[in-house]
């Protein structure tokens, strides 16, 4: 997301100054997430994301300098994270495009002994979510901001991750957008790299022809099986929360599908 022309100069936050009147993007180094930390949007690459202008609330600024110091990283591309110190030896499981983080929250609530590593690039949503965490007392999950391609390929370790979710990827519905979907051979063949063998991608959509693509790709990739005896989509397990994106999409008369694919 760029909130402000790239390359622009960020200028340091004025402590005088109400949070509230603070930008999207006008976090002082170390007190909220840094506008594109890695250059990602200087790659030649696609990219999955859509830079998106949005403010940050009152609420979500002031939970993001509360806990963002703490709770919070840059995908700076720097060095490769330490999960077992950052979540102090629990099992992690990465969330690709958590949102505003409802359903993050909810999952980290219902399962305290896993660590949820929940990356986006939103900022109100990282907020949202920091403040989520903290007004329920939830300390397994951190929230890293960026794009998680440059996550997986230069911060996580091979065999890091005990799972991995994407709910609701951005379906890209034209034609000639459809490689900028997250789900595509070469995604698979990376992740697959950083989550451990037997360890669970978990992918729900409500975006039929995107399903559709995901079950083609993820059950032709040599390094996935499907957890489906049926090679089919999984019925929608208990322990996954309703999402944002999921409503908004029943709501239009979508019929949503998960997809679990066990790492070979
Ligand atoms: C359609 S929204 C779904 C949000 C949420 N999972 C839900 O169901 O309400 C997809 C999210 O993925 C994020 N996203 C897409 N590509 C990403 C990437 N490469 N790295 C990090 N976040 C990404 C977008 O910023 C967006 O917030």
């Amino acid at each position: 997301m760029s909130e402000q022309p790239e390359n622009t100069p960020r200028p340091a936050a004025d402590p005088a100054q109400p949070v509230a009147q603070r930008g999207s993007r006008r976090f002082a180094p170390g007190e909220g997430p840094l506008p594109d930390p890695a250059g990602s949007h200087h790659e030649r690459r696609i990219r999955s994301f859509q830079p998106r202008r949005s403010r940050v609330t009152t609420g979500q600024a002031e939970a993001m300098l509360k806990r963002w110091p703490d709770w919070g990283l840059d995908i700076d591309g720097k060095s490769v994270l330490d999960l077992g110190e950052m979540f102090d030896g629990l099992p992690v499981v990465l969330e690709i495009g958590f949102g505003m983080g409802e359903a993050t929250a909810q999952m980290a609530a219902a399962d305290p002994g896993t660590g949820i590593l929940a990356v986006d690039v939103h900022t109100p949503g990282q907020g949202n979510l920091l403040g989520l965490a903290d007004r329920n007392g939830l300390t397994n999950v951190r929230v890293a901001n960026g794009d998680a391609i440059i996550l997986l390929r230069e911060m996580l370790a091979p065999d890091a991750l005990d799972g991995c979710r994407v709910y609701f990827p951005d379906p890209w519905p034209k034609a000639r957008h459809h490689k900028r979907r997250l789900i595509q051979p070469e995604f698979l063949t990376l992740l697959a790299t950083r989550m451990k063998p037997g360890a669970v991608l978990h992918c729900a959509t409500d975006w039929e022809e995107y399903a559709e693509q995901m079950l083609e790709v993820l059950s032709a990739h040599p390094d996935f099986e499907n957890t489906q005896a049926d090679g089919g989509y999984t019925p929608r397990p208990s322990f996954r929360p309703l999402t944002r994106f999921e409503g908004q999409g029943l709501d239009k008369g979508h019929v949503v599908h998960d997809l679990l694919f066990r790492r070979k």
